[in-house]
């Protein structure tokens, strides 16, 4: 398996960040859904500290994931259509938007933020910045549930193009399942 993509599939460097980032999403899916039917309850109390590091982790990964997409542009597999390419930008962005305005808002509250015990935010005496918490307050959660349900249309597509026999097989590109024949 070559590092590096190649215009059959993505190399495993791409690999890692598309199943490590897959695998952080459905855990927010689980803490968020936690905190949605059940706040406060023991369960939500469980799962809601891994929430903020978590999301912490995605962003940082995504920007490496970019970086790495960015170097490989011309020869990763070509897009499969407009909708696929543009419903792969739209998870890119909201994969960034979401846990970005949700750190703006962890700042502008001025309450301290230390994931995995790294002091990342301090925090500050005095009035919560209004602006910083904003776009948050209006968005992180909606954003988040969209994702949540854009992901699930990109599976069921991966899918979709292997059983349809009129459209080019895909998975073979991510996974390690064998080309349709
Ligand atoms: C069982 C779950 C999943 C399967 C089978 C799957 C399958 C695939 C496949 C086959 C591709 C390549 C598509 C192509 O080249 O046209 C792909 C790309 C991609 N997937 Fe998934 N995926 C899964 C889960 C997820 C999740 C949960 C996310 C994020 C929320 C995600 C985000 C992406 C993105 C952003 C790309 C574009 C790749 C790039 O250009 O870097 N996938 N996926
Ligand atoms: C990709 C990463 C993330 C996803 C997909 C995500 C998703 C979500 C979702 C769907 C909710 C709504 C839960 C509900 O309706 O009760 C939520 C709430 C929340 N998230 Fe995240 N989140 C992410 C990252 C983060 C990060 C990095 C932080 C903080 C640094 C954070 C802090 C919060 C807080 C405080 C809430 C409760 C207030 C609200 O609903 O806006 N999240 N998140």
């Amino acid at each position: 398996m070559p590092i590096t993509d190649t215009p059959d599939r993505y190399g495993s460097i791409s690999r890692f960040f598309h199943w490590a980032i897959a695998a952080l999403v459905v855990w927010q899916l689980v803490t968020a859904s936690a905190r949605f039917l059940f706040e406060d309850s023991w369960l939500d109390e469980l799962l809601w500290g891994s929430h903020k590091p978590v999301g912490l982790t995605i962003l940082v990964l995504m920007l490496l994931r970019v970086s790495w997409a960015l170097i490989n542009q011309r020869r990763r597999p070509a897009r499969v259509n407009l909708a696929s390419h543009l419903g792969h930008v739209a998870l890119y962005g909201l994969l960034i938007l979401i846990p970005s305005i949700a750190l703006l808002r962890q700042y502008g509250s001025g309450r301290a933020f230390s994931p995995f015990g790294i002091e990342l935010m301090a925090g500050f005496e005095g009035d919560e910045i209004a602006w910083m918490e904003a776009p948050a307050n209006l968005l992180h959660g909606w954003l988040g549930w969209a994702l949540f349900a854009l992901a699930l249309g990109h599976v069921v597509m991966a899918v979709l193009h292997r059983v349809s026999r009129h459209s080019p097989d895909v998975l073979p590109r991510m996974t390690n399942v064998t080309p349709r024949d």
